[in-house]
């Protein structure tokens, strides 16, 4: 009885020693097909869900409002749209997007969305395994600066290795687009840090404490309360 107990034991704890070490693999929508045109198809298919265009493929004036520059397509901030340093800012704001949506200022400093496309001016000399440890480790292909906000590499961390690949197959497939995307203009030291709380003793915040209503407009009478 001890002894089978015992077998049983060790087998859980050898199953789950396999299993925690292994590469993460398969997952619910992963392919395992093994051929090449269905990773394509799958990165695809995970490149128009997790939405990398909104923030890699740079937004235009269409007919109907804002689009994504299909002629762009993943491309990054247009090296032609000149950034001329961080976003002015008053608290309770924190972080500012420009006109092209590839932009983004914070407390980091001003990052640009980089170019996915398989040219050389974007992820051309990169291998499968800098793109999959860059976006694993949230480092710059994987052993560099940290990558800066607003890439969200921790979510998209917990992606599959098949997963992640078949997402660099498709970057691979699609049509290069020549674009130098501007080195990111450092922020507060420790890039991508939350800012420092205020020092004993500095001055009060330059900005009136936001109200309760946090400078909205009034509410018309008899209408609701605000519980937030
Ligand atoms: C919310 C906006 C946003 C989304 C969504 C987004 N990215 Fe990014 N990404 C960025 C920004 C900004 C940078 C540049 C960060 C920097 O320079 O530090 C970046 C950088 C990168 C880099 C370069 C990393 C490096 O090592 O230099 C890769 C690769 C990348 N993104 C891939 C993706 C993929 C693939 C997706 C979708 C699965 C995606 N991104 C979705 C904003 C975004």
């Amino acid at each position: 009885m001890t002894q089978h107990f015992s077998k049983v034991l060790f087998g859980m704890l050898l199953l789950g020693g396999i299993t925690s070490c292994a590469p993460k693999q398969g997952g619910p929508g992963s392919d395992s097909s093994g051929t090449a045109a269905a990773s394509i198809e799958h990165g695809k298919y995970l490149v128009k869900t997790t939405g990398c265009g909104d923030c890699h493929t740079p937004w235009t004036m269409g007919p109907n409002g804002p689009m994504q520059d299909t002629t762009k397509m993943l491309s990054g901030h247009p090296a032609g749209i000149f950034i001329p340093g961080p976003a002015p800012m008053a608290p309770p704001w924190m972080a500012s997007i420009d006109m092209s949506f590839t932009a983004f200022s914070g407390p980091w400093g001003v990052s640009y969305a980089a170019n996915l496309t398989p040219d050389s001016s974007g992820l051309g000399g990169w291998s499968q395994d800098q793109f999959i440890q860059a976006i694993r480790t949230g480092k710059h292909m994987g052993n560099g600066r940290p990558i800066m906000p607003p890439m969200p590499w921790p979510a998209f961390s917990n992606m599959t290795d098949n997963d992640l690949a078949s997402i660099f197959m498709y970057l691979r497939s699609i049509p290069a687009v020549s674009n130098n995307v501007p080195a990111p203009i450092a922020g507060l030291p420790g890039m991508g840090a939350p800012p420092p709380p205020p020092a004993a003793g500095a001055p009060p915040n330059p900005v009136a404490p936001p109200s309760a209503d946090q400078g909205r407009p009034p509410m018309p009478p008899n209408a609701p309360k605000r519980t937030k």
